[in-house]
């Protein structure tokens, strides 16, 4: 088992699109293993590849029901209907911000084993996959702001060296 360094921000490889996963799956056994373990250790409910610098289609995450892995994951549909939730990331240390996304998705993915299924998902989880899928598209939640905390967290992202809020959309 090995605990793997996490990028932060400033890290380019945080603002690449990353590239699928090749077949065969099986393939990343170790390193889904070693990126939960580093989830554990940091601790985070979500770590997507690009965070260790590996810049593939590969998630893992906890949203409280233990871990899964995710291997090329897309959404294919999103609620109209939306949540707020205080959302951190382990790539921009010590920043929160209250985040508003889809409150539900419907994701496809594979699993290390090849199988390819389709997830509906809600609550906590449906909130860590959108984060962690974002991830994959180069997106940090910094990038979603709610325009009255623009400001402020641009603020504490300049005091800390990190890169000001770029804004993308999907
Ligand atoms: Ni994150």
């Amino acid at each position: 088992m090995t605990i793997l360094p996490i990028y932060i921000c400033t890290d380019k490889v945080l603002r690449q699109k990353a590239a699928d996963c090749a077949k065969p799956y099986s393939q990343y056994k170790a390193l889904a293993e070693n990126m939960i373990q580093t989830m554990y250790k940091a601790p985070g409910v979500g770590l997507a590849a690009p965070q260790i610098g590996v810049s593939l289609k590969l998630v893992v995450y906890d949203a409280g029901n233990g871990p899964v892995v995710l291997i090329n994951p897309e959404i294919l549909s999103s609620s109209e209907q939306t949540a707020a939730y205080e959302e951190g990331c382990l790539s921009v240390p010590d920043i929160t911000a209250e985040i508003i996304r889809p409150a539900s998705v419907k994701f496809k993915a594979f699993d290390l084993d090849g199988y390819k299924y389709e997830k509906e998902v809600t609550g906590m989880e449906a909130r860590v996959v959108q984060h962690e899928l974002d991830h994959l598209s180069g997106i940090l939640f910094i990038d979603r702001l709610q325009p009255k905390d623009k400001p402020a967290i641009e603020k504490l992202l300049k005091k800390a060296g990190m890169k000001v809020a770029v804004q993308k959309t999907r």
